[in-house]
């Protein structure tokens, strides 16, 4: 049970971090092009717990939400159901910034980043992964089967390989073509919510109230090589903690990995905040802290233990996907930047 003095510690902590969301907003304010922040804030909080609940980032994440509902549904583990749900994107070609299909780096290979998170604190997680379809699920095994948080490269393809799976040209005819596109130029001056850095990062809560995300990627398009965003990064490009709720992100992984955000979205629902709010201190987090990042996007999504959600980005454009048993809807994050 709470006592008075812990319930007076909580609400100090969270008017804090609340007051911090305020003053900052006033900083970008002053920045014509900046949204007013504090417009934005839904400061929803409920006892109810809605569950289970699967979000997942960008309109992908409508098919990635109906493979975990699948799961869910029937009584399932988060952690099974966000691994089943990325594993749609990956196999698709058509989503050209996750797995099979994805944009290649530079010199024409497709290379893969993605990590899982249950609700024990449990990670797996795999980076410059090439010629495996289904990242998500190596790094699942990573966390299942060896006493590691991460492997790369070569011992990454080896450990999978030895785990059955099998190697595959991930580069499609459609990828190859923009990739020798891109060669005529060679800059690297990647599109906003093009061009494209769309991971797909997936937070579900399930039946028995335990949370778990999984993030996957091919990174961003034309890279160099060995470049490794923030998606395989445990607290940059997903975090869970059973007790608090869940982050994820999608965008300039650079960004979040300055800034360890999706780790900064829980502890600020840690504080208090609702997941949209943690959300838009980690965006103000950005902008404060990285000067350039007009030029770049990076949106958040948020889970929290009650099945609450929300998300913030910098540009407008982001969306995400929500599935519980009132159906699935896709919806446009508020955003810093109009
Ligand atoms: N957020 C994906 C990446 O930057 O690689």
């Amino acid at each position: 049970m709470t006592t008075k003095r812990e319930f007076l510690k909580i609400s100090l902590v969270g008017a804090t971090a609340l007051s911090s969301v305020g003053a900052l907003s006033t900083a970008l304010a002053e920045d014509k092009s900046v949204n007013h922040v504090n417009e934005t804030i839904d400061n929803k909080q409920t006892d109810i717990v809605q569950k289970p609940v699967v979000v997942s980032t960008w309109e992908h994440g409508l098919s990635a939400n109906r493979a975990a509902w699948q799961v869910l549904s029937v009584g399932g583990k988060a952690i099974d159901a966000v691994e089943h749900g990325v594993k749609v994107p990956e196999a698709d070609p058509s989503v050209m910034t996750v797995g099979y299909g994805g944009y290649p780096d530079r010199e024409g290979k497709v290379t893969l980043d993605a990590c899982i998170m249950d609700e024990n604190q449990n990670c797996g997680s795999v980076a410059f992964l090439q010629h495996i379809k289904h990242p998500i699920s190596v790094a699942r095994l990573v966390m299942d089967k060896t006493p590691h948080v991460m492997l790369v490269g070569e011992g990454a393809l080896e450990f999978a390989k030895s785990q059955g799976f099998k190697e595959e040209n991930l580069l499609t005819n459609k990828a190859k073509a923009a990739w020798q596109d891109w060669l005529k130029e060679s800059t690297y001056n990647p599109v906003i919510n093009v061009e494209n850095h769309d991971t797909i990062g997936m937070l579900a809560l399930d039946k028995y109230g335990d949370l778990s995300g999984a993030c996957t990627t091919s990174g961003a398009a034309f890279k160099m090589s060995g470049r490794v965003g923030d998606s395989p990064l445990i607290g940059a490009g997903l975090y869970v903690d059973n007790d608090i709720g869940a982050a994820t992100a999608t965008g300039m992984g650079e960004l979040m990995i300055k800034t360890v955000g999706c780790h900064l979205v829980v502890e600020m629902m840690r504080q208090g905040l609702s997941p949209e709010q943690a959300c838009i201190a980690a965006v103000e987090r950005i902008a404060q802290k990285l000067g350039d990042y007009k030029k770049f996007q990076v949106g958040f999504l948020a889970l929290n233990k009650s099945g609450e959600y929300g998300s913030y980005c910098i540009q407008s454009g982001f969306n995400y996907a929500v599935t519980d048993k009132s159906g699935e809807k896709l919806l446009d994050a508020k955003s810093i930047l109009s």
